[in-house]
């Protein structure tokens, strides 16, 4: 059971707690404005309370997550700032640990965004306040999983028999590896397809993952036999290697949406490069650019939790 200390990685997670973040974040999305037809009132829930953005600059640069995290502070009511190393007494050689001490000291949450996968939790053993894995290298993205698993919900009512395609980079992408161990929670054993190179590292797989190894120019074979209700797409992580990424390139188009069932969806945590077609946007099937609204009421959901907030 999730403690509520600090979010960390999906292993600190029941199913029933996700169940739980999931209801919560049903409840808030009225509050969160995701939704542009609607009038709402910001929530107060938070208010004098203030969240630490901890971004490493450079190869860990956010869009999503930097700029959801805030707007879910915000919708309730709470307020933001951002850390920056380059600018900060690191660069005189204060440690990480003294560093997290002082930023703790006047912020009541930190976000935290490194390349190297042990930051966060350096940052949450000196830490006085919960600290939050906004995707530690290419190990996890465990809130990313939390917004993915909402909308998997919000889609099909249920996680339970999804039968659910993990594609492109699996060895790199974080996103993937975090999702593969929620969706077991569910009972849901996800199929990896990748190419050869790019396979899930042994430390993610969970006991019913599969993977297929193919030619990635095959992937509307591949999907058309698997007959998935969700294909979850990722980008060639290239910032993560020294070769030439190029080679593993490969496109979800008009003619692979076609061989898909047609309840199926296509998710993606975004950014994408050039492995979905702009043709498929307009597809119903295209969820991608809802699943990225849905971060911002499952992460007011996780602030709620987190800073012992109740939301009747
Ligand atoms: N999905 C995701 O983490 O996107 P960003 O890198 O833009 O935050």
């Amino acid at each position: 059971m999730w403690d509520r200390k600090h979010l960390l990685d999906i292993e600190a997670f029941s199913r029933t707690d996700i169940e739980n973040l999931i209801a919560l974040a049903k409840r808030l999305e009225p509050f969160s404005g995701i939704d542009k037809s609607k009038k709402f009132k910001p929530l107060g829930l938070c208010s004098g309370q203030i969240m630490t953005l901890w971004f490493e600059p450079g190869k860990e640069n956010s869009t999503r997550t930097f700029g959801s995290f805030p707007a879910a502070m915000m919708r309730l009511g709470g307020n933001c700032k951002v850390f920056d190393e380059a600018t900060s007494s690191m660069t005189k050689g204060e440690s990480l640990e003294d560093t997290t001490r002082i930023l703790s000291g006047h912020s009541d949450v930190i976000v935290d965004r490194h390349h190297d996968a042990d930051h966060v939790y350096t940052v949450a053993s000196a830490s006085s306040v919960p600290v939050i894995n906004a995707g530690n290298g290419s190990a996890q993205h465990p809130t990313q999983t939390l917004l993915d698993i909402y909308t998997m919900v919000k889609k099909f009512g249920r996680i339970e028999g999804l039968k659910v395609a993990v594609v492109g980079d699996l060895k790199y992408g974080r996103t993937v590896h975090s999702l593969v161990k929620g969706l077991e929670k569910f009972g849901v054993h996800a199929t990896g397809i990748c190419p050869q190179g790019l396979e899930m590292p042994g430390e993610f797989r969970t006991a019913g993952y599969e993977e297929r190894i193919i030619d990635m120019n095959d992937i509307g074979r591949a999907l058309s036999e698997l007959k998935p209700d969700v294909v979850y797409a990722t980008r060639i992580q290239a910032e993560r290697f020294s070769g030439n990424s190029g080679t593993y390139d490969y496109i979800i188009d008009k003619a692979v949406l076609s061989g898909l069932p047609k309840n199926a969806v296509i998710m993606h945590p975004l950014p994408r490069i050039s492995e979905l077609s702009r043709e498929i946007d307009a597809d119903e099937r295209s969820i991608y650019f809802h699943q990225a609204d849905n971060g911002v009421p499952v992460r007011m959901a996780i602030l709620c939790l987190l800073l012992d907030h109740e939301f009747e």
